[in-house]
């Protein structure tokens, strides 16, 4: 992991998956832990974030180390028309590691190749968003002790959710069961259930929120109205799925309701009252795994 940069999570292998949650845990027990004091880290948003950008940049001082960045693309001088390629060469000159958000699916792998320093895929458009899955691997492994044999429904836009393909991709070490929950619209790409099938791992396909009793983890996604072309698409998928309160009574007793955040209908706010809801510690796992995941790639731990 030293020096390397982590932009989807198939750069990580099984172990070094279990050794980032490893040092996550670490770090929740010590948190404020400066030994990357002579270091900059350069955090560069070209779409909008809450808490990817704020817990890097949290995870970034308890580290002891210093941020510079943008949190919106029209102050630098992207607007006056440089390529991304000439932005990172610039930006790995000032930083010792850089951490990137962007629309363009593959943009953070082409940075990547640009780039002198490592760089972190805070999201690359529908593509992949490595760090928040392993924020959501270290969630499920904190609720239900362990990763592995667990069935995980995943429910909403699961086209457009660069989220739940980063954790398929990444629960298929664990031998999990799948259930997708999406209409035909929104369906879990082609190349992800391949993905499975390669692997011999059970998924199931349905367009209705029902079996919930059978979930371990229920992972709610957002419909992401910024990916559609066409705003009437959206108008009809917005409103698929709602989760309420009362849809959780037959479930286990120990099943977590996870979602990345930010929501807008798709969980009742009569849920998070629920001791199975798990979204806001969630969010609060992010600032621990970003912490473990700079300090294995700056080679101190
Ligand atoms: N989960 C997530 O990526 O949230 P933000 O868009 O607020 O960073």
């Amino acid at each position: 992991m030293k020096n390397k940069s982590l932009v989807s999570i198939s750069d990580y292998t099984r172990d070094e998956i279990l050794r980032i949650l490893e040092l996550a845990a670490f770090y929740e027990a010590n948190p404020n832990q400066p030994e990357l004091k002579e270091k900059v880290v350069a955090s560069l948003f070209f779409e909008p974030s809450t808490r990817t950008r704020l817990s890097f940049e949290t995870a970034i001082n308890r580290l002891g180390a210093r941020v510079i960045g943008f949190t919106d693309s029209s102050s630098s001088s992207t607007t006056k028309g440089e390529t991304l390629k000439d932005t990172i060469k610039m930006v790995s000159n000032y930083a010792d590691l850089i951490v990137m958000r962007h629309p363009l699916e593959g943009s953070a792998r082409y940075a990547s190749e640009q780039s002198r320093v490592p760089i972190i895929n805070a999201g690359d458009g529908a593509n992949q968003h490595p760090t928040q899955t392993l924020l959501d691997l270290y969630s499920i492994q904190k609720t239900q002790g362990t990763l592995e044999n667990l069935t995980v429904f995943m429910v909403g836009d699961l086209k457009y959710g660069r989220t739940v393909h980063s954790l398929l991709m990444a629960l298929s070490h664990f031998n999990p069961v799948f259930h997708f929950v999406a209409p035909k619209e929104l369906e879990m790409p082609c190349e992800y259930k391949a993905f499975l099938r390669e692997r011999g791992i059970e998924f199931y396909e349905q367009k209705e929120m029902n079996n919930l009793e059978q979930a371990d983890i229920l992972y709610m996604t957002r419909v992401q109205k910024e990916r559609f072309s066409d705003p009437m698409e959206y108008e009809r998928v917005k409103n698929a799925y709602v989760l309420r309160n009362a849809m959780l009574e037959k479930t286990k007793e120990n099943m977590k309701v996870l979602h990345p955040l930010p929501r807008v209908n798709e969980i009742h706010t009569d849920v998070d009252s629920s001791e199975k809801a798990y979204y806001f510690q969630q969010a609060e796992n992010g600032v621990y795994t970003r912490m473990a995941i700079i300090s294995a790639i700056m080679g101190i731990k």
